[in-house]
């Protein structure tokens, strides 16, 4: 299949891009590089020995879109690209909504110029809010607390309403916690700032860059009192994709998919893993409770079993490991020099 990958140089996408070219798919990438890099791609081709067309542009700007619908001629959209700071995303809520909600919307105008009527989407497991019950299942309520979650509940409306206008399939993959990284080491997440969240944090104490890990709370309902988590390694994640595109060749519709592993660690468990990993002794101070955020999350994922015929195989000695050989690997990230 052809399949356009928005967002494709990300950390998400480029491990994506990975699996679709191991399954002989051909890929054009649409990247603006706000929150990534071209030498991304270079690592897929070097790493793949594929080919990898990639167009810089805006997925909010209509003619790029069209140009690209009309060069590539994709049968399968993979919509990646957009905002994902939940901080910022409530200092810049205009922004978050220009490029996640305006961009799908430009996206999906420019699909029906072009007639490619499958999209497969990067939802969040944020969606959900506080949970009523766990696991969550899909058809858990949606109220999510932050203005970056409303504006992937929004993109699925708009996703829904239209694959049942148009006969068109939209595949809603909602991910949890996805860390980890390629067992070359050589792509993993590169945060651009102080990251914000907790695997690429632990990762750069463990390397000598931070002096210590801030754990949020440790008074919560949970068994060790620190906040649970479902993480999912970012090639599984990446998998689940693959099983997407083949899902929406056969099925019409709208349909979201929850992607975790169903086993939830903790914060101490986390930094336990990478300790072991690492070799490094990873200091941890206890600090107060991360302002929005929920003690445990938990996904059911029967749902991406059964249908896409997808399950996580990595382990959570994976996720450390490989995230060690990335980040000890690559201690500037896709900056490194000589890499
Ligand atoms: P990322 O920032 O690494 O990747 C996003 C990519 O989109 C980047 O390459 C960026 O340059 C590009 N981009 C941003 N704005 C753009 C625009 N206006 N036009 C074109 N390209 C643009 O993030 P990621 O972690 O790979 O996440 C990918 C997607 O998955 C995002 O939509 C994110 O919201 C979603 N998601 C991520 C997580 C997570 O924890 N990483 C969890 C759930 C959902
Ligand atoms: C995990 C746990 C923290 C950092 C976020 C987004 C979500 C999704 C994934 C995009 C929590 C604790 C963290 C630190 C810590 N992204 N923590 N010290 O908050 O579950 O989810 O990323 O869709 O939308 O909200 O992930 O990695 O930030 O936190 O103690 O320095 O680690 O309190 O319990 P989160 P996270």
């Amino acid at each position: 299949m052809r399949v356009l990958v928005t967002g494709g140089a990300g950390y998400i996408g480029s491990h994506t891009l990975v699996e679709l070219l191991g399954q002989a798919h051909a890929v054009c990438v649409m990247d603006s590089y706000a929150n990534s890099s071209p030498v991304v791609l270079d690592r897929v081709r070097m790493l793949t020995n594929g080919t990898v067309t990639a167009v810089e542009g805006d997925v909010r700007h209509d003619d790029t879109l069209r140009r690209v619908m009309a060069d590539f001629r994709p049968e399968v959209v993979i919509h990646f690209a957009g905002l994902k700071a939940v901080g910022d995303s409530m200092s810049d809520p205009l922004g978050y909504y220009d490029v996640n909600v305006n961009g799908t919307l430009a996206l999906l105008r420019a699909m029906d110029v072009a007639g490619c009527r499958r999209i497969i989407f990067s939802s969040s497991a944020t969606v959900y809010g506080e949970p009523v019950y766990l696991p969550y299942d899909e058809a858990h309520p949606l109220n999510p607390t932050s203005v970056y979650g409303r504006t992937k509940m929004i993109a699925e409306h708009i996703l829904t309403d239209w694959a049942a206008a148009n006969g068109g399939s939209a595949v809603l993959l909602r991910y949890f916690n996805p860390v980890g990284a390629h067992a070359s080491a050589t792509l993993g997440e590169d945060p651009a700032d102080v990251p914000n969240n907790l695997m690429p944090y632990i990762a750069q104490v463990a390397v000598g860059q931070r002096s210590h890990v801030n754990v949020f709370g440790d008074d919560y309902d949970t068994p060790d009192g620190t906040g649970l988590r479902d993480y999912i390694h970012v090639v599984d994640l990446a998998r689940a994709h693959v099983a997407a595109v083949d899902y929406a060749t056969q099925r019409k519709g709208a349909r979201p998919f929850n992607i975790g592993t169903g086993q939830p660690y903790s914060v101490q468990q986390m930094v336990e893993a990478f300790r072991k990993a690492s070799g490094h002794p990873i200091p941890t101070v206890i600090a107060p409770r991360r302002a929005g955020d929920i003690a445990a999350m938990q996904a059911d994922s029967t749902r991406a079993h059964a249908e896409l015929g997808w399950r996580a195989t990595h382990t959570l000695d994976d996720m450390a490991a490989s995230t060690w050989a990335w980040q000890s690997g690559n201690p500037a990230g896709f900056r490194t020099p000589g890499r």
